[in-house]
């Protein structure tokens, strides 16, 4: 069965191999992605999802190619890290309105054929520091908390109409987003990690994929951790 799939963030990272995923078991995948050359092998769709007129502009050009979206993985992410007394108000507000706003746009564009099709699948991606916490990341700690009141109200919205809702929390990940840290912060983090290294971005797809396939249908309003036991089940 070849499903039509959207990625946001899904040129790079964590996005890239969760595409990569979908594609390799046989799905339609669009990826978003913001300048530059996207990758090959996907439909590439330019699309800040800050800017919902591009967001449904994106929409409009998926649905002609692939029909309606049936699996959403609202990926895309950044941070912005600061202490709270430096921290300014856009520091905090854009880490915000990309992390949490930003998944409120996909996920409400996307709502629409999944509710004509009465079936959808949903995966947000969150991070064991939205459960944890971490100094220096209020920002994106509150924006990836926010994502599990968000799935976990909508997967008891729209439950009945054969939507679900899961939300993974990945630890710390090996792409652009972590090789800024430096070495003794990055040996900081696999100190405390019982796995004792960071995870692939292949690791992470492999959940997002499982939580779209069939062998899911009865989860959802789920927080999956794939953290190298970091957050011990949280
Ligand atoms: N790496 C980790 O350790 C880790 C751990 C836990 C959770 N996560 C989460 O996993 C997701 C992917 O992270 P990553 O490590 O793959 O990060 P990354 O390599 O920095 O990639 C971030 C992706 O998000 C996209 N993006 C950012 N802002 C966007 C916007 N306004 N509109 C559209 N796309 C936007 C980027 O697109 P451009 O190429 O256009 O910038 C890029 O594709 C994020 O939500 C992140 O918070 C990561």
């Amino acid at each position: 069965m070849s499903r039509s799939v959207l990625v946001t963030g899904g040129n790079r990272g964590i996005g890239l191999a969760i595409a990569r995923a979908f594609a390799d078991a046989g799905d339609k995948v669009a990826i978003t992605y913001r300048s530059g050359e996207p990758p090959a092998g996907f439909l590439a769709v330019k699309c800040d999802i800050t800017d919902a007129e591009q967001v449904e502009q994106a929409y409009k050009e998926i649905e002609a190619a692939h029909g309606n979206v049936e699996v959403l993985v609202a990926n895309a992410g950044v941070t912005k890290d600061q202490l709270l007394m430096r921290m300014s108000e856009d520091d905090f507000t854009s880490v915000l309105d990309t992390n949490l706003t930003g998944a409120f746009r996909v996920v409400k564009r996307a709502n629409r054929g999944m509710l004509r099709a009465k079936k959808g699948r949903v995966v947000l991606i969150s991070s064991v520091v939205g459960l944890l916490g971490q100094a220096g990341q209020a920002n994106y700690a509150a924006s990836k908390a926010g994502l599990v009141g968000f799935a976990r109200s909508l997967a008891r919205e729209l439950g009945s109409r054969n939507i679900t809702f899961n939300v993974v929390a990945p630890g710390f990940v090996d792409t652009d987003m972590t090789r800024s840290l430096s070495d003794e912060q990055r040996s900081n983090i696999v100190s405390q990690v019982p796995l004792g290294r960071y995870a692939q971005p292949e690791e992470i797809a492999a959940t997002v994929r499982f939580l779209a396939s069939d062998d899911a249908s009865y989860i959802t309003g789920a927080v999956i951790p794939v953290d190298g036991g970091l957050g011990m089940g949280h």
